[in-house]
């Protein structure tokens, strides 16, 4: 099916048996807190691994001049020290511009250039762990090193107009937004920055390869495994068939698991050369430098007004880097093009290449922390006009999308701000900062609205129900912790009439049907959609084999019933078994209309006005993001991507070293997360919706609304609450401090 047309009314809309929205357990929760759950690192299969451990180079940008390995090579238990001098010749990088660029080719220890901190110049195999990590620390390597640039704020001059990289058009512009701008009454013109921020999934990248014979299976924690497949089959010269990659279980992802690394890569050429599985895990510390990160950026918001507070004028501006050799950016500003009315408009994009370890998609790219900024800038403004900031947002709520000039699908922003302001008590909110003291604290209430653009994707799923009445469905998709495994289920019981314990999903392989994995929120419609279609396919199908009218057919309890005839569906199935298959395409309806989650945060914040201190009190997020496929799971979600939101508003922050390129803090003790200490009552809560426009299953995606605008109302209620405004964030303790200080 090709979402061409709105989807018609349909059994899930019916939700005869209410699996749809029911807040299931995880189908997988058992197998994961028993620890039976094998992550890429464990799996059993793998006989007599090998263990791998890579070498990361100590300079940002040069040559390897000399390498010695001869003493790692005499180390106990090892098997293979591979360098540029014996690594297998790959393919060269890229193509840069490959429609799918995690699936291009990326050769490891090919040449003696290094291109950023961190990057992989050695891989020792040896026979234990142990073994192989202290031998990695006797290769010696020595560089001729380059200066390198590193600094987007120093850069700001070179920046270019991105090519390619994953993002839309990098520049748009609606009427005469410079016109529009200096004849506003009211304006404002503000730059924010946000800093480099770390994905740091909790399972580390990990992979475990083997061939079978000229074929190469591969286990890794990875949330594409299409894209994985061909990154691998591109980059060692071999068709994509002879490529296996299996991830059951991925530990988190959050763009992260979207490219495959060295331990991938390495693995797959030491187990050809040793002719045994070889695994290799990546640290916390490597993941730093090896994997991709989020682009700090610097991003400049100009809203120009009536005094009434009607947007006249809205620009956005936004720059991040790209390593050097690469060309993605943050697209900070595309959030603005949706967001609110405004008759004469500028995005505008701009990417620095620095000689730093790659960027990439973090968690909800662009809307994260171009909301940030947006929503920041919105605060400031209500302020400047001393209007309530929900009021201003209302104000200039638009009819169509304002630059697509098309229809909403849905667009409940308003509601979302309604209601999460009664359950707040947002009235209880003084208009004019540092008013509510409590001995040393100031306190605050802030809010944000969120927008994150609704996406779906190609996928194809394989049902086959047995003669024992299981229902086993197939799909490459993976499972990066979001419970892709628990709502699928759910959907297959709902359309057969199974019970869940009926239904087993396998997900995970890239010997399965394709889809396009975990990514960018579109997960469980692309290939939730996929398992409808295909139960559509074999309910009709089983209602022929019955001889029942399929209008009239009834799934439930195991049977079909339908025309005063009733069969089970395990006598239909038969030994033989019957198979199904379903695939969703989008289509037209991803133009026709504009396709977003929304919502409003809410966050109360005490400012210590000796220390600087800021604690979050309470925070609410109200969203609506289509039909809820699993209350538990969806609410999940959406905190997780408020927690981050707390994170970017009060903590996150991987730091450069200017002189060496590297990230000073690669750590969890020194990147600073935000801990339960951090996290107070929070809640999330989903208004009732149904988007005919978005999928068959109506849904939407809910992972990366939660993140794309809360860090905004933590650090408008931290203004309201002490009068301090901060554009940098992290919003750490010496910007408040400073801010009162010049206050008073
Ligand atoms: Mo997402 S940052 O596209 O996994």
């Amino acid at each position: 099916m090709e979402m061409n047309q709105p989807a018609g009314p349909n059994a899930i809309d019916e939700n005869r048996h209410g699996m749809i929205g029911w807040p299931m357990d995880r189908v997988d929760g058992r197998l994961k807190v028993t620890g039976q759950a094998p992550y890429a690192y464990e799996v059993k299969e793998a006989a007599r691994p090998a263990y791998g451990y890579l070498v990361e180079a100590s300079i940002a940008r040069g040559r390897i001049s000399a390498i010695d390995s001869g003493a790692a090579e005499r180390a106990p238990g090892v098997l293979l020290v591979m360098t540029h001098r014996n690594a297998p010749k790959q393919a060269a990088f890229g193509p840069i511009d490959m429609k799918d660029r995690f699936a291009r080719a990326k050769p490891h220890l090919n040449d003696t250039r290094i291109e950023h901190y961190g990057e992989p110049v050695a891989f020792v195999v040896a026979e234990s762990f142990e073994q192989a990590r202290a031998a990695a620390g006797l290769v010696r390597v020595s560089y001729a090193a380059d200066k390198g640039e590193y600094e987007l704020k120093l850069n700001l001059a070179k920046a270019e107009k991105p090519k390619g990289g994953g993002g839309k058009e990098p520049d748009t512009q609606v009427g005469d937004f410079e016109g529009a701008f200096a004849a506003a009454p009211v304006k404002l013109d503000a730059r924010y920055t946000t800093p480099f921020h770390i994905a740091a999934p909790m399972e580390p990248h990990a992979s475990v390869a083997w061939w079978e014979g000229d074929r190469v299976v591969i286990h890794c924690a990875s949330q594409l495994l299409e894209s994985a497949q061909k990154c691998v089959a591109n980059t060692l010269q071999i068709p994509p068939e002879k490529v296996r990659i299996v991830s059951r279980y991925v530990g988190g992802g959050f763009g992260n698991k979207l490219p495959i690394y060295g331990d991938t890569i390495l693995a797959a050429l030491a187990s050809r050369e040793l002719k045994r599985p070889v695994k290799c895990a990546l640290t916390r510390q490597q993941m730093f430098h090896v994997t991709t990160h989020r682009s700090d950026t610097v991003q400049r918001l100009r809203i120009g007004a009536t005094r009434e507070g009607v947007i006249t004028a809205i620009g956005h501006e936004a720059w991040s880097h790209s390593a050097r050799f690469d060309n993605f950016y943050e697209t900070s500003a595309e959030c603005t093009r949706s967001l609110y009315a405004g008759a004469n408009r500028m995005t505008r994009h701009r990417s620095v290449a620095l000689d730093l370890p790659v960027s990439d998609s973090t968690r909800a790219p662009g809307e994260a922390v171009g909301m940030l900024a947006l929503e920041g800038a919105m605060d400031e403004l209500a302020h400047q006009l001393q209007i309530d900031p929900i009021a201003l947002r209302m104000r200039n709520e638009p009819k169509l999308d304002p630059e697509q000039n098309v229809p909403y699908s849905t667009r409940q922003l308003v509601a979302c701000m309604e209601d999460g302001a009664r359950r707040f008590g947002w009235n209880r909110r003084q208009a004019r900062p540092g008013q509510v003291r409590e001995g040393r604290w100031l306190i605050g209430i802030g809010m944000s609205a969120a927008i994150r653009g609704n996406l779906l994707q190609p996928a194809k799923c394989k049902l086959q129900l047995g003669g024992d009445g299981v229902l086993t469905a197939r799909m490459s998709m993976t499972d990066i912790g979001t419970g892709s495994y628990t709502v699928f289920t759910q959907i297959a019981a709902e359309m057969m009439g199974l019970p869940p314990d009926k239904v087993r999903m396998l997900l995970g392989d890239s010997d399965f049907p394709e889809t396009s994995g975990s990514g960018g929120s579109w997960g469980a419609a692309s290939s939730g959609s996929a398992v409808y279609l295909a139960c559509e396919q074999l309910r009709a199908k089983l209602a022929q084999s019955a001889g029942i009218d399929p209008a009239q057919a009834v799934f439930a309890e195991g049977k079909i019933t339908g025309g005063g005839k009733t069969a089970t569906l395990a006598g239909l199935a038969g030994a033989a078994g019957v198979e199904a298959e379903g695939e969703i395409k989008p289509g037209e309806m991803d133009k026709k209309f504009s396709q977003n989650g929304f919502g409003a945060n809410f966050a109360e914040v005490a400012v210590d006005t000796e220390s600087g201190e800021i604690r979050l009190r309470r925070m609410l997020g109200v969203f609506a993001a289509g039909r809820i496929l699993n209350a538990k799971l969806a609410r999940s979600q959406a905190i997780g991507g408020m927690i981050w939101g707390v994170g970017s508003a009060l903590h996150e922050e991987a730091v450069v070293d200017p002189r060496y390129g590297h990230f000073v803090n690669h750590d969890l003790a020194e990147y600073h997360v935000p801990v339960h200490a951090d996290v107070p009552a929070i809640d999330a809560i989903f208004l009732p919706e149904v988007d005919d426009k978005t999928n068959p299953l109506k849904i939407k995606g809910v992972g990366e609304l939660g993140i794309s605008g809360a860090g905004a109302a933590i650090a408008n209620a931290v203004f309201n609450a002490c009068g301090v405004r901060i554009r940098d964030y992290p919003l750490t303790l010496d910007k408040v401090l400073a801010g009162l200080a010049s206050r008073a």
